[in-house]
């Protein structure tokens, strides 16, 4: 393990500078448009893709990016036909498979555990979901749809509505949104499914302009983007505390109508039933381009890591405390115990540098 790999891994779009990501976002255009000129751009490069958690649009977008780039893949998406199953840990898992191939790319339901096997691969690593920490893939392809439907980044006024406690997609576009400017946010959620404090903290910190607010009625007349969410009911403690949140929120044609004829409707999907069928047919309803958008940024990421464009991001931030815990016990630092426990800051406050969560000591 060292201090700064040589690799240009994304683990979160925050560790690059914000003009990598606009390049990013200025490759994928590109692509979009002139996809035949790529079509052999990483010929004899092996992308391995470790899904252990569910997943159809992101693995799906990133093996037929590779394809289209005349890469080829390797790896699973059920961990129990894997040596998973056998109770292999991250750390062996993740380094053999690095060793074959030349890009890695893996999905994880515990929070930090994709920053875990970054710590010892042998090849990049894309973060493509930690649990319900981040999921900045996510996030290039809800820049990418905004980039190329409001044709601009800036001063956009983005409602998120759902499950913004444990949606990551929210946590991390709301971190890179953030970075532009005149960026505002509306939090629509119940009180029980408010966003984690660690992004209200750094919203206040930042200074950027939001409100959270529980009536999607109320807020939609004002959006420039309406980011829906489902419930997440797979990181509820108990289907009690899930049934008394589902269905809190669904968009439908009445609300709809108080809408700008501007605004624009994502949603990362799967969708349950946040998003009435009917709104499908409104011009506004953005989510199956957006799904389709994911692609070409997806071959942008790809093509840029594989080429070695940008810099490698430090990986460890702080340092080890062998006798300090994160608090947060989602994090992947309470499963696989062998994990140096690194944290950044001083003073009163440490960040795991896993999954964010800060702890007062
Ligand atoms: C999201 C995810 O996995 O976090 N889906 C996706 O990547 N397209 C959203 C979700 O599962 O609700």
């Amino acid at each position: 393990m060292s201090e700064n790999s040589q690799f240009i891994n994304l683990l979160d779009l925050n560790d690059h500078p914000v003009s990598w990501w606009n390049k990013l976002l200025e490759l994928g255009h590109i692509i979009k448009k002139y996809p035949q000129n790529y079509a052999k751009a990483c010929e004899g490069k092996i992308m391995g893709t470790l899904f252990y958690e569910p997943s159809t649009r992101t693995q799906m977008s990133f093996q037929t990016a590779m394809l289209r780039l005349g890469g080829t893949i390797i790896g699973f998406d059920n961990p129990a036909t894997s040596s998973v199953a056998k109770g292999e840990n991250i750390k062996d898992t993740t380094k053999i498979v690095s060793g074959y191939a030349d890009i890695m790319v893996m999905r994880h339901p515990v929070e930090g555990s994709v920053k875990a096997a970054a710590l010892t691969a042998e090849c990049p690593v894309i973060n493509a979901g930690d649990g319900g920490h981040l999921h900045p893939t996510q996030t290039l392809t809800d820049l990418f749809t905004l980039k190329e439907e409001k044709g601009t980044l800036e001063n956009l006024t983005i409602g998120f509505c759902g499950d913004l406690k444990n949606g990551r997609t929210v946590h991390s576009l709301i971190k890179a949104m953030s970075c532009y400017k005149g960026s505002r946010f509306v939090l629509i959620s119940t009180k029980e499914l408010k966003i984690p404090n660690y992004i209200r903290d750094m919203l206040t910190a930042s200074g950027i302009p939001f409100k959270e607010v529980t009536s999607l009625d109320d807020a939609i007349e004002n959006l420039d983007v309406l980011y829906m969410t489902r419930i997440q009911r797979e990181r509820f403690g108990s289907e009690e505390e899930y049934n008394a949140q589902k269905g809190c929120y669904i968009l439908d044609r009445e609300k709809m109508k108080k809408a700008r004829e501007d605004m624009i409707v994502l949603h990362p999907l799967p969708r349950v039933d946040e998003i009435a069928v009917e709104v499908d047919s409104d011009k506004r309803a953005m989510y199956f381009e957006q799904a389709k958008y994911g692609m070409y940024i997806r071959m942008a990421l790809i093509l840029t890591i594989l080429r070695g464009d940008g810099e490698a991001p430090r990986l460890i931030k702080g340092r080890e405390r062998r006798h300090f815990t994160c608090s947060n016990p989602a994090c992947i630092t309470h499963r696989e115990k062998y994990l140096p426990h690194l944290f950044e800051g001083s003073g009163d406050i440490l960040i795991c540098e896993y999954c964010d969560n800060r702890t007062l000591i």
